[in-house]
């Protein structure tokens, strides 16, 4: 197939078919209107591709989620975060003195400008750590003006993943009223940020290595998902030719919704709410099923995956292995247990196809390591940041025009 027809008011158009490597279909319109005066309409963009990228393949129905060709499982269990961030990125794995060489950018830009840290002392302490963290990435560019020449994205690229987990582990140390912890070159990638997270200067902290690999392989699977709602928003951004930071704040803040990586709060929000009321989740399955009531099942549901998400299927698995070995007995991990058996059985949600997404379980595992409830989106951020950084290296690689809907 090369061409699609489109017949209208009594004119035949003939659109390009652009076929993808596993022979998606995409039928090209963007001469439709030049050519035919119409426009094709589709709120929330089901059915509508925004552009042509080598990134992410996903296959909602056979549950199959590949960053560069590279299966998801085979990454969550060989790799860590800073190879896939430097897959997403450039395309292949790194080779051991490309790793060497990125890991030692992410060391060398950790810190940020001591005077950032003034901007802390304006936010109430009760701020929500996302507006923290979005404001501070936008202001990183007041400090990297230099940022729009091309020779300086790559140095941009390494400076944001590092610089984005010191600043969310300065929200979160502002919040509770600690002093800010910095980050230490001996450590690696999530590690340290898992000191700067929790090390004080009272007394001596070592990193847990079982949190350490737990944290590696939610940042993996959180590392890129396609053309989701905040990378869309970061490619949006992109294309009016926003720097880099202004790009990735904006991303942050599409994230930051609900329906999108704010649901990993949610999802812990609704189980502890579903325990204070008693822990009947039955109730609560039979109001998310009623159209009259607002309730939905958080952490259910995805626009793509139709029979399973394969980050979910992860992650419950890891939550089980994790708990087990600090020896945490938490009982909303029942609750979520329970609460998707009953969903799997039930007709509203077998006919919907809603199953458990990546937020799901990825809220308990952040409890058990001790992150509070309110940098759950925080950490989703720090996990997706090299997929928003790769599309938008990809967008501004090949000149883009400007998004325009
Ligand atoms: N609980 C109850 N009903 C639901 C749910 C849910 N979680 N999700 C969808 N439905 C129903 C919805 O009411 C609709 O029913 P009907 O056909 O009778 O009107 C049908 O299922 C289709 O829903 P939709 O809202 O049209 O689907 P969408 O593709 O626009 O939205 C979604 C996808 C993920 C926003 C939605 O499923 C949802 O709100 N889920 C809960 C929030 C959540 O967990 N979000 C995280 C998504 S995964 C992380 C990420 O990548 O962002």
């Amino acid at each position: 197939m090369t061409t699609a027809s489109l017949s209208l008011d009594g004119k035949n158009y003939e659109l390009p078919v652009v076929t993808g490597t596993e022979g998606e279909v995409g039928v090209d319109i963007g001469k439709l209107r030049a050519q035919s005066a119409a426009i094709t309409l589709d709120p929330g963009f089901t059915s509508t591709g925004a552009c042509e990228s080598k990134i992410c393949f996903i296959d909602g129905e056979k549950g199959i989620l590949r960053y560069r060709g590279y299966p998801i499982e085979q990454l969550a269990e060989k790799s860590d975060f800073v190879e896939v961030a430097w897959l997403l990125l450039y395309g292949e794995l790194p080779n051991a003195e490309e790793l060497a060489k990125f890991r030692g950018q992410l060391t060398y830009h950790s810190m940020i400008h001591e005077d950032m840290k003034k901007f802390f002392e304006g936010f109430p302490n009760n701020a929500h750590p996302m507006a923290i963290l979005s404001a501070m990435v936008a202001s990183l560019s007041t400090y990297y003006p230099e940022s729009e020449t091309e020779d300086h994205h790559d140095e941009n690229i390494a400076r944001l993943i590092a610089k984005v987990r010191t600043l969310a582990t300065y929200a979160y140390k502002k919040s509770i009223g600690q002093p800010l912890t910095y980050p230490q070159n001996k450590l690696p990638y999530a590690e340290n940020f898992l000191h700067m997270m929790f090390a004080v200067p009272c007394e001596e902290y070592t990193v847990n290595p079982v949190m350490a690999k737990a944290l590696n392989m939610l940042l993996i699977l959180h590392a890129d998902h396609e053309q989701n709602c905040s990378t869309s928003t970061v490619r949006m951004v992109g294309s009016s030719r926003a720097n880099i930071f202004a790009s990735i704040s904006a991303g942050i803040c599409a994230l930051w919704g609900p329906l999108h990586g704010g649901a990993n709060q949610a999802v812990l929000e609704m189980l502890e709410m579903i325990q204070n009321d008693g822990g009947d989740y039955k109730k609560w399955v039979k109001k998310a099923k009623d159209k009259d009531d607002g309730f939905r099942l958080m952490g259910f549901g995805h626009r793509v995956y139709k029979n399973f998400d394969p980050r979910a299927t992860i992650l419950r698995t890891m939550c089980e292995e994790v708990l087990a070995e600090l020896h945490i007995d938490d009982p909303l991990l029942q609750i979520a247990e329970n609460l998707e058996k009953v969903a799997l059985e039930d007709e509203y949600f077998v006919s919907r196809k809603l199953y458990p997404n990546v937020d799901f379980y990825s809220g308990i595992l952040y409890r058990a390591m001790g992150i509070p409830t309110n940098m759950f989106t925080v950490m989703f951020s720090i996990g997706r940041l090299p997929g928003w950084l790769a599309h938008w290296k990809e967008l501004r690689d090949e000149d883009s025009r400007i998004y325009r809907p």
